[in-house]
């Protein structure tokens, strides 16, 4: 089988990791050939995957095609769903998600627990909403990496919002910020990995450090997984989704957003579950049997961001500390040059013990350093 991947990031790497377990023939569009991908796949075409006739002129060449990134060419994808590629995510599924005011839309449709939202055209539109803040003013298309998102606290803050289409939604009182990984089959099976809890870094909004399963009543989290199947039987696409959901002080559950392909919050799956999330994507587009989702062992991510300060050719300081340290897995994902705020690579600790997960998460952070020598 031919298998193709639009964009050539850390996450088509590591599905290119698991894919080359199977009997398949592997396929890459990306724009830069240095991509973290680009080495690990069979065949790398250069090109847009925003542009219709190289994804289309891509595609058609494939038995099966995904996305490790929702920001691409959908009209494309209809159409070679309609000659017979199977494309999944479906073009449909990626469509609603890749912008926020149909995502959100498609929540309240569904009846999806989302915090309450306005639509805006410009900047001043929020002047109409003085009332609603705080809230979060999020770009429809476009963001990535917190870059899309806003805050605004109050009215002296409007001057930060976006002048293009977007959405301000209520600021929830956030206790915890948790995602969980539902795949679907093309019958329609479903599995949901346990749950992952995260704690951000609020000077680049990035993750700052990830614990699953993450340790939740047991309400809260049955509610949780019942919303997040629901956003992906809603969706009707097979594929692979990462639900992030808020629970708010009161112990209400919100979808916050969801993404339709492999997602950060899944990278410990490689070394702590049976299956990890990149193997059941493979699993769905071979039409194999879904595997096993379920923890081997406790673990934690620590993501390895580019340091404040330092642009250029990367150098990773307190490398050989790290990899000294027992249960503890170096992700570094290719990416030649650094700057503040990229995300480099992640390192995964595995556990029984929650402590020695928290403590050499830290230690982690503290010791290993992207920068530039
Ligand atoms: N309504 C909200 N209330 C409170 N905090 C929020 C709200 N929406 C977003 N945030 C905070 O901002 C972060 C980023 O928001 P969101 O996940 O919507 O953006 P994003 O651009 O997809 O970012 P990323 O790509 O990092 O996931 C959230 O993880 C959360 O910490
Ligand atoms: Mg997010």
């Amino acid at each position: 089988m031919k298998v193709g991947i639009l964009g050539g990031g850390q996450l088509g790497r590591m599905l290119l990791q698991a894919a080359a377990n199977y009997d398949i023939t592997t396929y890459v569009l990306e724009k830069d050939p240095l991509c973290p991908a680009a080495h690990l796949c069979h065949h790398f075409t250069k090109g847009d995957i925003m542009d219709y006739d190289a994804v289309y002129n891509f595609g058609k060449q494939l038995d099966a095609l995904t996305i490790e990134i929702e920001a691409v060419n959908v009209e494309a994808l209809e159409q070679l769903e309609k000659e017979g590629v199977k494309v999944y995510p479906t073009p449909a599924a990626i469509k609603i998600i890749k912008n926020k005011i149909l995502q959100k839309q498609f929540y309240s449709e569904q009846e999806i627990p989302t915090s309450p939202y306005y639509i805006t055209q410009h900047q001043s539109d929020l002047l109409q909403h003085l009332d609603f803040l705080p809230a979060v003013h999020k770009l429809a298309e476009g963001g990535y990496d917190g870059k899309g998102v806003q805050v605004i606290n109050n009215e002296a803050e409007i001057e930060l919002g976006f002048n293009a289409p977007a959405i301000l939604e209520k600021k929830v009182k956030i206790a915890k910020e948790i995602a969980l990984i539902v795949a679907m089959d093309a019958q329609g099976k479903t599995i949901i990995y346990p749950p992952a809890e995260m704690v951000f870094d609020s000077v680049y909004n990035l993750l700052d450090y990830q614990l699953s399963p993450a340790k939740l009543e047991e309400r809260i989290l049955w509610k949780a997984q019942a919303m997040a199947r629901k956003v992906v039987t809603g969706l009707k696409s097979p594929g692979l989704f990462a639900i992030e959901l808020f629970i708010d002080v009161n112990g209400d559950v919100w979808v916050n957003e969801t993404a339709p392909r492999v997602h950060n919050s899944g990278h410990h799956t490689i070394e702590a579950n049976y299956s990890s999330q990149y193997d059941t994507l493979l699993r769905i587009l071979l039409n194999y049997p879904l595997g096993n989702p379920n923890e081997i062992l406790p673990s934690a991510i620590v993501n390895i961001i580019g340091a404040d300060g330092f642009t250029g050719d990367v150098y990773y300081e307190g490398l050989d500390e790290v990899l000294k340290m027992d249960n503890v897995f170096v992700h570094l994902y290719g990416k030649l040059q650094t700057k503040p705020g990229r995300k480099m690579g992640h390192v995964t600790i595995i556990s029984n013990d929650y402590l020695d997960l928290t403590h050499k998460a830290n230690k982690i952070k503290h010791t290993l350093k992207a920068i530039t020598k």
